[in-house]
């Protein structure tokens, strides 16, 4: 959304937004014989009306306004994504340092004091443009630099799907008796796809996330102990090859909820992938469904080395890996999925 406010228009629209009508026109003269979109108005509340309507890319944005004041209007606008991007700036009489700190520190990125000139206004407004065309080009880029990764990793699925049902059927023997010798290798080679094809739907669950279209409710009905021991059997070739002992207690009845399964599912099978990677070989994993002041906690814990207080937060930020686990295979999207 953000990205379409920046692209709007072929030079970036400016808002301003003062008190006083003299310096209203004044800038708007200024800004319009520069060749700009203006868009004008005396309080806050109108402000933040043109800001939605109008979608400008810059705010000149006064100190003192009616209704909202300026440092009110601009902490607003930083607090909505779609005001993430714009480039504010305070052009106030008031001149004091600590009104210069203030202004800047509740989100503006540049800060003049009346009474101005016309030219230096004209370069600051300029540097603002350079601001907003970089942004531009950084999203512009980024969205590209996304899409690439997303298309090829989805055109990745198929084959390796492929690829994983052909070893399956040879290590079966559907193409001809094998000597066990064989088998093993396709029985490790299923195994690295799987692996892969993991890898392949957690950059796919980001593209859908971030494109916004996650269904949040589900008519599907489904029970939570149901739902672990599923995740269980799905990764039981994975823990029974460690030797890890995989526990599961309740204390909940086997109702049939409405839940989002899938969502759910990926949930409990990246923290349950998680602990089995993380945990050294004969450890042991608990998992527990439990009854709590009218909530239902699941809770994965393993004998591993766990993770540091200061580290758990950051570690769902996409990428984000622990100093201590870089030595594990992964690419650090489990734990970012997994917010709903
Ligand atoms: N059970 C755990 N024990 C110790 N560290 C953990 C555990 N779970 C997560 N971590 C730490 O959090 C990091 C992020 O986990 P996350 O699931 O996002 O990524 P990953 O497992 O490394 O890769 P991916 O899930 O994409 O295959 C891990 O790399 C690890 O450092
Ligand atoms: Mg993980």
């Amino acid at each position: 959304m953000s990205y379409n406010r920046v692209m709007k228009g072929p030079k970036p629209r400016i808002l301003i937004a003062d008190s006083d009508q003299k310096s209203v026109n004044l800038l708007d003269l200024i800004l319009k014989q520069e060749g700009f979109e203006t868009f004008v108005c005396n309080d806050g509340n109108k402000a933040w009306e043109c800001f939605e309507r109008y979608e400008p890319a810059i705010i000149i944005v006064d100190w003192v306004l009616p209704e909202i004041s300026g440092v009110d209007l601009c902490r607003k606008l930083r607090s909505d994504p779609r005001g993430r991007h714009i480039y504010i700036m305070f052009l106030t009489a008031r001149g004091l340092r600590e009104n210069i700190i203030a202004g800047i520190n509740s989100g503006a990125d540049d800060y003049m004091v009346k009474p101005f000139y016309a030219e230096e206004l004209k370069a600051r407004v300029k540097s603002g443009v350079r601001m907003v065309t970089l942004q531009r080009q950084l999203l512009e880029r980024n969205m590209m630099l996304e899409e690439f990764v997303y298309t090829v990793t989805h055109d990745l699925r198929t084959p390796l799907i492929a690829m994983e049902m052909t070893a399956k059927q040879a290590s079966e023997g559907i193409y001809g008796e094998l000597p066990n010798s064989y088998r093993k290798i396709l029985d490790t080679t299923r195994r690295s796809l799987k692996d892969l094809l993991g890898m392949v739907d957690n950059l796919l669950s980001v593209a859908r996330y971030e494109s916004g279209k996650v269904a949040t409710t589900s008519s599907d009905k489904t029970s939570l102990v149901r739902l672990c021991r599923e995740c269980m059997t799905e990764l039981n070739p994975i823990y029974a090859r460690k030797e890890l002992r995989v526990n599961l207690n309740s204390n909940v009845p086997e109702i049939d909820l409405a839940i989002n399964r899938q969502d759910l599912k990926r949930i409990i099978l990246n923290l349950l992938d998680n602990a089995i990677k993380f945990t050294p070989a004969k450890g042991e994993i608990r998992i527990s469904v439990e009854l709590a002041a009218s909530k239902v906690i699941v809770q994965i814990q393993d004998s591993g080395q766990g993770i540091k207080k200061e580290e758990a937060k950051l570690l769902f930020e996409r990428f984000a890996r622990a100093k201590s686990t870089r030595h594990a295979p992964g690419t650090g999207l489990g734990l970012s999925l997994i917010h709903i």
